[in-house]
């Protein structure tokens, strides 16, 4: 598959933080922010993910410079985020539980991971952002940042709430020529989603193949997984000057799930 990708020119000279950069998509988007020339920060509080991301980054093109951080630490991730022209709001957790039975204390979790963080990353990285008129905030979303799913409040409200915080960034960002998105993908192909098909196939007694298409993929006109990849793909794209124009959108990437 072709896409319109940023070249090793285009983001060069950037620097771009990712957050939950140990895995899956986060690990996606510094892969490929760096192949675009960009100086990337990972971070995670994953240190053994970090580690494997800074070998497979070692001989590939752009720099990957990796910081262990935990995100619920909200002073160190602002402080975390200054100096940035690129920011990618991503690092995330789920759990599924009926909300009766979901213990607050996670409910506060997800929330400042996914929703607080992030306002304080953007708030972090925005003065030199503004600064110089430029800058990228690409806000990791999901389909839930749009739709409701039954067991998964935490998630869903604090993905409705990014959508939020990512619309009032793209209009305050504006006149400084600052860009806030947020990408909406369906299931992705990461190790999360490995394990829930996993689970799932077990608990139905039906193969894996059967539970993606019919139980996660049930309501998605494509069926098939998205890969951290294209994630990235489109990700890199919205940092490029082409894409100045796209600013508060909420760019879906789930096979036809919200056309229904
Ligand atoms: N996988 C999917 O199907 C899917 C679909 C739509 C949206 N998303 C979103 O994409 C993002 C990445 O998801 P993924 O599937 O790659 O998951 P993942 O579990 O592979 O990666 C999430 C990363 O976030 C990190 N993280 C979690 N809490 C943290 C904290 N307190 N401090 C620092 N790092 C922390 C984890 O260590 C992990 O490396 C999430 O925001 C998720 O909601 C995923």
């Amino acid at each position: 598959m072709t896409l319109i990708s940023p070249s090793p020119a285009d983001l060069g000279g950037r620097t771009a933080l990712v957050t939950g950069a140990a895995g899956g998509i986060g690990r996606a988007c510094a892969l490929r922010l760096a192949a675009a020339g960009a100086k990337v920060r990972a971070v995670d509080r994953d240190a053994e993910g970090l580690a494997a991301l800074d070998e497979e980054a070692a001989g590939r093109p752009g720099s990957v410079e990796t910081l262990l951080l935990d995100l619920t630490d909200l002073d160190a991730a602002e402080q975390a985020a200054a100096g940035t022209d690129i920011l990618v709001n991503n690092a995330g957790l789920q759990l599924v539980r009926p909300i009766e039975d979901f213990p607050p204390d996670v409910f506060s979790t997800v929330l400042r991971v996914m929703l607080e963080a992030p306002f304080r990353l953007i708030r972090g990285a925005l003065p030199h952002m503004y600064g110089q008129g430029w800058g990228r905030i690409v806000n990791i979303s999901s389909v839930h940042g749009l739709r409701a799913s039954p067991f998964k409040s935490a998630y869903v409200s604090a993905k409705h709430g990014l959508e939020g915080l990512s619309k009032t960034a793209a209009l305050e960002g504006a006149p400084h020529g600052v860009t806030s998105n947020c990408l909406c993908p369906g299931y992705v192909r990461t190790p999360l989603v490995e394990r829930q098909i996993a689970d799932q196939a077990a608990a139905h007694g039906i193969p894996a193949e059967r539970v993606v298409t019919e139980i996660l993929l049930a309501d998605s006109a494509v069926k098939r997984l998205v890969e951290p990849a294209e994630v990235a793909e489109l990700a890199a794209y919205l940092c490029t000057e082409p894409a100045s124009f796209i600013t508060g959108a909420s760019l879906t990437m789930d096979g036809g799930w919200t056309a229904h």
